[in-house]
């Protein structure tokens, strides 16, 4: 049989770590396929997707700044990709090219591994309201938690989400904060606050209760000021990591037919390469 080919694309693409992730669990696996990066620029984009039949692949991972041209551009879509309002995995099903989200799953099943009950620990506030917002908080509604508290910067692009997400979802201003984590649950960052080269902390741990879990969907650092402080004030962190080793499963399972397991070992992998 022909070897099974998928990608990542995106612009620039140089710093994914999907061909990583995806070639060790081709290895592992010990599957006749190949997963590389492919760096397509915004104005190709609508033609890369056109040749992708005829170039032999099965489909591949969408990323920063193609996810919503995919969203606007794939002939089905999937239930998440709907409520995102992005796709970030692309596959051929029933002959029509599919757009999938798979970043909820990722964010939701990283907390499953590393504080498991968490969707019942009470109410959650998300910073930032941009894109990786969107997909946190479809998750946290997917799980049933009742009350999501949005914080952002720019109020308007909080409203507009707690519109989208409807009940349960309230929107904030950035100074609100310090309220609305005296009885929060979760605390969970999605703004880039905290990553390598970004500065600071985009709220204070100290006011949260001591039950409350903390985590971040920025990995590098994997340990970000946010957990650091969390984690100086006796919370229960969870990093970014496996949000993005987990998020990498539906794909691959449905381009190569093989359902990948996050290990310790890849997480160890793509640690060193940070
Ligand atoms: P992504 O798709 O990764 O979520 P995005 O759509 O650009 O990226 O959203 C970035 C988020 O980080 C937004 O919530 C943004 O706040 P604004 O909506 O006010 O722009 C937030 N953010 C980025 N830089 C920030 C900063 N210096 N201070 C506060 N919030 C910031």
């Amino acid at each position: 049989m022909a070897e099974k080919r998928a990608f990542v694309t995106g612009h620039p693409i140089a710093h994914s770590r999907s061909p990583k992730i995806h070639g060790h669990w081709l290895a592992r696996y010990g599957i006749d396929g190949s997963y590389r990066a492919i760096d397509v620029a915004p104005d190709d984009f609508a033609a890369f997707l056109n040749g992708l039949r005829d170039n032999g692949f099965q489909g591949g991972n969408v990323t920063i700044p193609h996810k919503e041209a995919a969203f606007a551009l794939v002939e089905r879509r999937d239930e998440a990709a709907e409520a995102i309002g992005a796709v970030n995995t692309l596959w051929f099903e029933d002959g029509k090219l599919w757009g999938g989200n798979t970043d909820a799953h990722g964010f939701a099943a990283n907390l499953d591994d590393y504080a498991p009950g968490w969707a019942a620990n009470g109410p959650a506030v998300v910073l930032g309201a941009g894109g990786a917002s969107r997909a946190v908080i479809h998750a946290l509604k997917e799980r049933g938690v009742g009350d999501i508290r949005i914080v952002n910067r720019t109020l308007a692009r909080a409203e507009e989400l707690s519109h989208r997400f409807g009940a349960g979802v309230s929107a904030h201003r950035a100074d609100a904060v310090g309220d609305l984590l005296a009885d929060a649950g979760l605390l969970v960052n999605t703004t880039a606050l905290g990553m390598h080269g970004n500065e600071g902390l985009s709220a204070d741990p100290a006011g949260l209760p001591d039950h409350a879990i903390v985590t971040d969907i920025v990995y590098v650092p994997l340990e970000t000021p946010l957990l650091a402080a969390a984690r100086g004030r006796g919370l229960w962190t969870v990093d970014g990591l496996g949000m993005l080793l987990h998020q990498a499963v539906p794909g691959f399972e449905r381009w190569f037919g093989t359902r990948p397991e996050v290990t310790a070992e890849l997480r160890r992998m793509i640690i060193a390469d940070i």
